[in-house]
């Protein structure tokens, strides 16, 4: 393992108030988004929107890292340039997701765990010879009627540490996400509670693997209340709430987190992301690691929206990305405001 490239590579992904592009949605994913938009599911269209995403003019401005598909890190541009060179030549470093999906938890009704562990480090080692130089693996927590268990959160916890160290030893930067979902009438301090939890036994997890804290990032949720909770919190209280549970349970060594969105408007994700750092970046306040975003949906529902599978759409497509990375660029350096 060779640490300093992994503590390189991950300082790279969170420097310059950038964050990365989340574009790894798994065929099934993307097939679900493009026929919500009226958008044919082909491996075809989803290239090309891939391409019109990695080939927006001045994207790398401010998005550091790209998190790529199976499919998409093997496909290339319509002139034939692979998308992992498209990406490098921007200066985008090129990410991958590698677990294969969330299933059903034995014993466990309404939870999930993470799969993908078996044969992984063969896959590492490929996606590391394509290019790849970090790598994404997401678990997801319900909040319900007596979840999330004791049980889903080791076994999702577990699994992503084990996930963590065989990324960093084939010399790639593991992000490790684990999702506490916002579906649900739970308030606010039910979403901490639960986000507290998952996070102390992550980094548990993570030690007892042996994982380099300073070579990989963090992508957690926001402290959110449940989407049909009565009560919303305000962007400030969101921030604050947020980042007090990250100042408790994430080790200073890790050098940055990086937001998932989940569902959230894109405009709300940003003006969160701005309020927290705003609130607590230097000099206002201290947090020990960047707060960075790596959103998916937040950043790319207008330009699919407009995109709507046609050419003619693609530049106006390409222009509402850049925005919404530019949005999250300052909200980086707690700047945006809707
Ligand atoms: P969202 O930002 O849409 O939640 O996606 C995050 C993600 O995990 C994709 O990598």
């Amino acid at each position: 393992m060779n640490a300093q490239a992994l503590i390189d590579t991950a300082e790279a992904l969170v420097a310059d108030d950038k964050g990365l592009l989340a574009m790894d949605e798994s065929n099934t994913t993307c097939n679900k988004r493009f026929a919500a938009a009226g958008i044919a599911q082909t491996e075809e269209t989803r290239r090309s929107y891939r391409e019109l995403l990695i080939t927006t003019p001045d994207l790398e401005e401010c998005i550091s890292g790209a998190i790529l598909y199976d499919e998409t890190i093997r496909q290339q541009t319509k002139d034939g340039t692979l998308f992992v060179e498209v990406l490098k030549d921007a200066g985008v470093i090129p990410g991958i997701k590698v677990d294969i999906g969330a299933k059903d938890l034995a014993g466990h009704p309404g939870e999930k765990v993470t799969e993908g562990l078996d044969g992984l480090r063969i896959r590492l080692h490929s996606y590391f010879e394509m290019g790849a130089r970090f790598a994404k693996w997401r678990a997801v927590i319900a909040l319900g009627d007596g979840i999330p268990s004791q049980g889903c959160i080791e076994a999702n916890a577990q699994a992503l540490a084990r996930y963590a160290a065989l990324c960093q030893e084939s010399g790639l930067v593991p992000v490790v996400e684990p999702e506490v979902l916002m579906d649900g009438d739970h308030g606010i301090e039910t979403c901490r509670a639960a986000t507290s939890e998952v996070l102390f036994r992550v980094f548990g997890e993570l030690h007892s693997q042996g994982v380099m804290l300073e070579g990989m990032i963090l992508k957690p949720n926001m402290v959110l209340p449940g989407l049909t909770c009565a009560t919303q919190e305000s962007v400030d209280e969101i921030a604050e709430a947020t980042v007090r549970c990250l100042l408790r349970m994430v080790p200073a060594a890790v050098p940055g987190i990086a937001f998932l969105s989940g569902g959230q408007d894109g405009t709300l994700a940003s003006a969160r992301l701005s309020a927290m750092n705003a609130r607590f970046k230097p000099p206002n306040a201290r947090v020990p690691w960047a707060l960075a975003f790596s959103f998916a949906r937040a950043i790319q529902n207008p330009a699919l929206e407009i995109w709507a599978g046609k050419e003619a759409n693609r530049s106006k497509a390409q222009k509402a990305l850049y925005h919404r990375a530019k949005c999250n660029r300052a909200a980086r350096r707690g700047e945006y405001s809707v």
